[in-house]
């Protein structure tokens, strides 16, 4: 097999020249990996829990079909194992959660849950890939749903104070996207008095995987709510400008001046997820910025951080969280690269990874102030 390493962006690719994986079939076992756990500690739990309890129902049965088709777990191969990549995996993961999606034995997980697991088996047993994984779908849940309880206290005067701006970076086959569509949904709106108009608005390079995660999208029945778009790149490697694709798409969607930065009305982001190239954290961060998009309030998390070392990111938050009062606060949660530990609940499926290793962080920076007092020096 002809294997070429290249050191592309901070990301490892490992080609190989015959495409492994388009043989597989359906794999129509129907276990869970049992990763269910607590979506959030905030207020909206109450609802976040009845949400779970109807997911809990149809989960402890196939739990106990899990338990009685464990010997069909298949281990990952060794070549399939963390940060390798192959050709065309994005399509075979796609027609494996299809064809499990509507088969006959198909999951009676909730559609969301239901694809967000079936990737997760896939990832586990057939090929490692880059989606963020099940470990740290919990954290971006957890702070999408404490930003939206924060945004809905703080804004009561404004008109634009139900409307929730949710952009990402890097969309690769619509897992994560997922998992935020998710989280939102989750929310019971009519107990919580809540008119909430969430809208994701998710960017992605490769044509190819942007076509994979909008079909991912509309089997888990999330498409109202999420829009791929996607990013140019140009002859000489250089990228569309973020800023400019978000402000339209938003104006598109909602109409209207979204640069108004008067606080009350100014349609800005309020969740931004920065998980593409690595190189380019900071300069697409500084667009978002410079394009009026990023504001108080703003929460921004960012995946890899300590993984991939993306330290000029990193430097440049914590610049932000030692001027002045503190622009920007940030925490970074330990978490281990996707999909390199056990899969919870099947019992087989890991690698025989050195934990340290692969050892990963997720940013989650929130900020505090308006962001003309620091816009003068981006
Ligand atoms: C790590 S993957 C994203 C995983 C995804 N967030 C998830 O967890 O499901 C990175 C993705 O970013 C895309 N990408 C790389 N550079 C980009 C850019 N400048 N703009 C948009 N997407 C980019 C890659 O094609 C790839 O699909």
């Amino acid at each position: 097999m002809d294997k070429k390493l290249i050191l592309q962006h901070n990301i490892i690719e490992i080609i190989m020249s015959d495409d492994l994986f388009g043989c597989f079939g359906s794999d129509s076992d129907n276990d869970d990996d049992g990763d269910d756990g607590a979506v959030a500690s905030i207020d909206v739990d109450a609802n976040v829990k009845d949400m779970k309890s109807s997911q809990s129902q149809s989960q402890s049965q196939s739990q106990s079909q899990s338990q009685s088709q464990s010997s069909q777990v298949v281990a990952r191969e060794e070549s399939c194992g963390v940060l390798s990549f192959h050709k065309n995996t994005e399509q075979s993961l796609l027609v494996n959660v299809r064809n499990n999606m509507n088969s006959a034995g198909a999951t009676s997980l909730l559609p969301c849950e239901g694809v967000l697991q079936e990737i997760d088996k896939y990832c586990f047993r057939k090929h490692w890939m880059m989606h963020i994984g099940p470990e740290k779908k919990r954290m971006i849940q957890d702070t999408l749903l404490n930003t939206i309880q924060k945004k809905m206290e703080n804004h009561t005067r404004s008109p634009n104070k139900n409307k929730f701006i949710c952009v990402e970076l890097g969309t690769y086959c619509g897992y994560s996207s997922i998992c935020l569509a998710q989280a939102s949904a989750s929310l019971n709106l009519d107990e919580l008095n809540l008119d909430l108009d969430f809208h994701l608005f998710t960017v992605e390079i490769n044509p190819e995987f942007a076509k994979v995660a909008r079909e991912m999208i509309q089997l888990a029945q999330v498409e109202d709510i999420v829009t791929v778009l996607d990013n140019d790149l140009f002859m000489d490697g250089s990228t569309g400008d973020v800023g400019a694709l978000i402000r339209d798409a938003i104006a598109s969607k909602y109409g209207g001046d979204v640069g108004d930065e008067d606080a009350d009305t100014f349609m800005g982001i309020d969740f931004l997820m920065i998980d593409h190239d690595k190189d380019s954290y900071l300069p697409d961060l500084q667009r978002l910025e410079r394009s009026g998009l990023i504001r108080r309030g703003t929460c921004v998390v960012a995946d890899n951080v300590l993984f991939a070392r993306i330290d000029e990111y990193v430097n440049y938050m914590k610049e932000l969280g030692e001027m002045g009062e503190g622009i920007v606060t940030t925490v970074t949660k330990e978490a281990s690269v996707e999909y390199s530990g056990k899969m919870q609940g099947a019992g087989q499926g890991q690698d025989d990874v050195d934990l340290d290793v692969f050892k990963d962080g997720v940013g989650k920076s929130r900020y505090c102030m308006f962001h003309q007092f620091y816009l003068a020096r981006v």
